[in-house]
């Protein structure tokens, strides 16, 4: 285990994923697509679409998981916020804590972890597209010092109704 990525708060480690994780990634991420509005999409992920997506976040360092009682409780993730190369210093992060388990500072764990990490990789400003009313996410990322830049009403629709994107910004150097 690198110690760069070890956070302790609650009995909570964040560690560098491994491709063994996927499933249980795969469930948490899910679950959050079938119960709320976090990921704006009803079609729940296959586990050959997991692999491959997890498979480009390891072969760039940019996922981690939370262990807390032996099991993983939490992941986050960073990628390309937009594909054209003039946005290669911008990413975007995504940070998903086990049903049963929010509000233990696992999330918060894990978005240490992912700042740090991406700092190091040189990157230049994270992105975080929160839906307006996750109050939870929003705060979350207000405590590592993410400023609201903006919010985009009505650019997304679940559950028989309009999803505004609150848009947040954190940068790192
Ligand atoms: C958002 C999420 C990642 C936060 O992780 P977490 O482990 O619950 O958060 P933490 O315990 O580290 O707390 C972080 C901050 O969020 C706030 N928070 C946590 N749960 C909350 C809740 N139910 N309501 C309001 N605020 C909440 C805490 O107050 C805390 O801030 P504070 O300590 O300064 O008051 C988690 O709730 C989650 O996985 N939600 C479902 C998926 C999701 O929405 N992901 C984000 C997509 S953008």
């Amino acid at each position: 285990m690198n110690p760069i990525y070890e956070r302790e708060r609650s009995a909570v480690t964040v560690r560098p994923a491994r491709s063994g994780d996927v499933e249980v990634i795969r469930a948490i991420r899910n679950h959050a697509i079938e119960h709320s509005t976090a990921l704006w999409t009803q079609t729940p992920q296959s586990s050959a679409e997991a692999a491959t997506w997890l498979a480009a976040h390891l072969e760039r360092g940019s996922a981690f998981v939370a262990e807390a009682d032996g099991e993983v409780a939490g992941f986050a993730v960073y990628g390309p916020w937009r594909a054209l190369d003039g946005y290669r210093h911008t990413v975007e992060d995504s940070v998903y804590v086990r049903e049963g388990r929010h509000g233990l500072g696992i999330g918060s764990a894990l978005l240490a972890a992912l700042i740090t990490a991406a700092r190091e990789a040189g990157h230049h400003v994270v992105i975080a597209g929160i839906e307006a009313e996750n109050t939870s996410s929003i705060r979350l990322h207000e405590r590592f010092g993410f400023q609201r830049v903006g919010v985009i009403p009505e650019v997304g629709t679940k559950f028989g109704r309009w999803l505004d994107l609150t848009l947040m910004r954190l940068a790192l150097s």
